[in-house]
């Protein structure tokens, strides 16, 4: 989807102008799949503008970075304030994407990429619905989830969405406006770009990170709020048959947020239409990202 180009993107602890943040062609993480990355959201309020949980993807990328050691020469604290000085400077103040990412240069060719440079940049810039819907018809895809054992779903490595890529792409084709993977047990265990919740008889249910699920800092946000809502959310397997039969079952995600899935491989979910405690979570999860849940302050930064 187009977006509007920032006017500056920070690039190694500098700001430089859109059209002169290039990289070599030779990148290392252009071929390997070498980075990672984050996505954040920022919702205008009361004429400021608030980041979403910005210190648990700060910390989420250092973790990837981690399994992949990779050494950030910058800290939590100064990507931090990195993602704020990058809206700051584009004058953001409408809803926003921020996509922070980390990943191996130019350095040689070869897969051991010791002694080659990390490059840093963040890009931020207005950002509206990550679906053209409210209510999304999704397939189980073919692809299976890739795994613990293969590439770590638990870092949100670049090369990873090559497998979010294909099952996307398929389901794109075959009609459906996602699809939903299978972990390599055939258990269900996520969207292309979403975590997954399963409601049945006013239950919550969603897989556990054992099913190669990333752990979605919107999924922790909204078994937080269930609570709160006293709806019981229990991390579980998931078969992929609860799907069909459920009450009802929604995406979770920074760019899809609350989204409903009204049917599964051509099956009705419930009514066929957004269910009472989707809606609910969703318009808690809403008021939490506008700073207007007193319980969640601590979720959102103001950038001004
Ligand atoms: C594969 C995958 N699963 C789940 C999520 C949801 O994570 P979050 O809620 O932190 O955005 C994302 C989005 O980052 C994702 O790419």
């Amino acid at each position: 989807m187009p977006i509007e180009e920032p006017e500056y993107i920070w690039l190694d602890g500098k700001f430089v102008k859109w059209s002169e943040a290039k990289v070599p062609v030779l990148t290392h993480a252009l071929h390997y799949g070498t980075g990672v990355f984050e996505g954040l959201r920022a919702y205008p309020s009361d004429g400021n503008l608030l980041v979403f949980r910005l210190e648990d993807h700060i910390r989420r990328l250092m973790n990837s970075a981690k399994i992949y050691f990779m050494e950030p020469k910058y800290s939590a604290k100064e990507l931090t304030n990195a993602v704020l000085e990058t809206l700051r400077i584009n004058k953001i103040k409408t809803s926003a994407y921020i996509r922070p990412i980390i990943f191996v240069g130019y350095g040689g060719i070869g897969l051991n990429w010791t002694g080659f440079p990390l490059q840093y940049a963040i890009a931020a810039f207005p950002y509206g619905k990550y679906f053209d819907k409210p209510e999304l018809k999704v397939c189980i895809s073919s692809w299976r989830r890739i795994s613990d054992q293969s590439t770590p779903p638990q870092a949100k490595a670049t090369g990873n969405y090559i497998n979010s890529v294909l099952s996307k792409l398929d389901a794109l084709r075959n009609g459906y406006d996602d699809a939903v993977l299978l972990d390599q047990r055939g258990y269900v265990s996520e969207g292309t770009g979403e975590n997954i919740f399963v409601v049945k008889n006013g239950r919550m249910y969603t897989p556990s990170p054992a099913s190669s699920i990333l752990e979605g800092i919107t999924r922790d946000s909204v078994m937080h709020l269930s609570k709160e809502l006293e709806v019981q959310v229990t991390e579980r397997d998931v078969a992929r048959t609860e799907l069909y039969i459920a009450d009802e079952v929604f995406f979770t995600g920074t760019a899809a947020e609350v989204t409903a899935i009204i049917e599964v491989d051509r099956r009705a979910i419930g009514n066929g239409s957004m269910g009472k405690v989707t809606k609910r979570i969703r318009d808690s999860y809403l008021k939490a990202v506008l700073g207007e849940d007193s319980r969640h302050k601590d979720w959102v930064t103001p950038v001004y």
